[in-house]
């Protein structure tokens, strides 16, 4: 039997599993004539070749038609947005009157907190993880400052236990109930955007409800990362971009879920006391939508929440990926993604020994956080030297990631060699 711990049992590997021919599907990266290894699929996601053909084709559209593509494309522009639905809602376990495809991640946040971020008397706190992205950091303060609140005060940061790397489940949860009716919202990034960890939604969405906050999660790095199921979990919304694991291009249109019991909670927008909602006109009816009335007749789905008409071009983007998804399913992305992951781990431990260590807990998506113990700034040029290409935060942090769509076992080994040449002095 081959030793895994090899070139010859990772291309064994490779050429038996069949889930590896969507390699093919995209686009690498080229230095000195030569594919780098690409390993930062949970930053910019690689662009998929069918995408090319895909923005044409609306290009053409947009050429032949002009605003009558609108009607006459062969996917009528007022309606793109719909091609999309379904393949989000399994992605993230969602009903499709649920999901729907809209701005950016951080416009959708601020979207989502306007009508689940609502601090009545005592009840104001909302709970983040302690390392956020900061951006999300951002959205929160401000939306306290906006209610006129002190973010100190208001917003609770999830700290680490001393030493620890990663947040247990437990603790979360004793957190939720230690904050109780003070508590007005969670807010939890799907995985954690540095430690590549994965949190428990059913048990977390279950015990903010049970102390009366809503709960929100962040699927930046878990749509088309981790399978999930939103709407059986009860949780009330969630936002993600679409440009990381979706692989829609930088700046590619996001995704947003509101649970379909919230759905008639804001539909009678005269009613003051519903819940609230920025509106515009492509949340509207869509048979009345051009007859340009005056008064917010909203859809009776999460597109409510929709403000602009969308941006085609990168809806054909999303489109030509989410076709790859719909191929491979995420149930068998994320077993692929578990095996790969699995293997680099394994490869890491047998290879670099204490220069670099696995931060990532074992519940978690394909990413790996790596903390390098000495030369960070030489072990970052050896790396981009040698083609690989992984991100680095300070001031020793490498997060590195074998994507179930596109990487493969090969990869893992090569760049697992080109880490050990360093330690290695080669
Ligand atoms: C966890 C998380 N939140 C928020 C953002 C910001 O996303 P956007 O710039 O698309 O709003 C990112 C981007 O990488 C992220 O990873």
């Amino acid at each position: 039997m081959l030793n895994s711990n090899s070139l010859e049992w990772a291309k064994n590997k490779d050429i038996s599993d069949p889930l590896s021919k969507f390699r093919q599907e995209f686009v690498f990266p080229k230095e000195d004539g030569q594919d780098v290894l690409y390993f930062a699929g949970h930053s910019l996601g690689l662009m998929p070749k069918r995408t090319k053909a895909a923005i044409q084709s609306e290009l053409d559209a947009w050429g032949e038609y002009g605003v009558e593509a609108h009607f006459k494309s062969k996917i009528p522009w007022v309606n793109y947005h719909e091609v999309v639905t379904a393949s989000f809602a399994r992605l993230v376990g969602a009903k499709e009157s649920e999901v729907v495809a809209m701005n950016s991640l951080t416009v959708n946040l601020h979207l989502m907190m306007t009508s689940f971020y609502t601090p009545k008397e005592k009840r104001t706190k909302i709970l983040i993880e302690s390392n956020t992205f900061p951006s999300d950091k951002y959205a929160v303060d401000s939306q306290a400052r906006f209610h006129g609140l002190n973010p100190q005060d208001t917003v609770v940061e999830l700290k680490h236990a001393p030493g620890a790397d990663s947040i247990n489940d437990d603790f979360i949860i004793s957190e939720i109930k230690r904050l109780g009716d003070s508590l007005e919202l969670v807010l939890i990034g799907q995985c954690n955007y540095l430690s590549g960890q994965k949190f428990n939604m059913a048990k977390i969405a279950e015990a903010a409800h049970s102390v009366g906050a809503k709960v929100g999660f962040n699927l930046a790095h878990g749509a088309g990362n981790l399978a999930m199921n939103l709407h059986d979990d009860d949780v009330d919304f969630a936002v993600w971009c679409s440009y990381k694991y979706l692989n829609s291009g930088a700046g590619g249109i996001a995704g947003c879920f509101v649970h379909e019991k919230h759905h008639a909670a804001a539909k009678n927008p005269k009613d003051f006391t519903s819940m609230k909602r920025f509106e515009g006109w492509w949340g509207h009816n869509k048979t009345e939508r051009f007859k340009m009335g005056p008064n917010f007749n909203p859809i009776s789905s999460v597109e409510a929440w929709q403000l602009s008409n969308p941006p085609i071009f990168q809806l054909a983007a999303l489109k030509a990926s989410l076709e790859l998804f719909d191929e491979m399913g995420i149930k068998n992305a994320r077993k692929r993604g578990d095996e790969l992951t699995s293997y680099f781990e394994m490869m890491i431990k047998e290879n670099l020994g204490t220069h670099v260590t696995v931060v990532t807990p074992a519940s978690r998506g394909s990413m790996l956080c790596l903390k390098v113990t000495s030369r960070h700034q030489e072990f970052k040029n050896h790396l981009m030297n040698n083609h690989a290409i992984v991100d680095f935060r300070e001031p020793n942090i490498i997060r590195a990631t074998p994507t179930a769509m596109y990487n493969s076992f090969t990869d893992v080994y090569q760049l697992v060699q080109i880490m050990k040449s360093f330690f290695n002095g080669k």
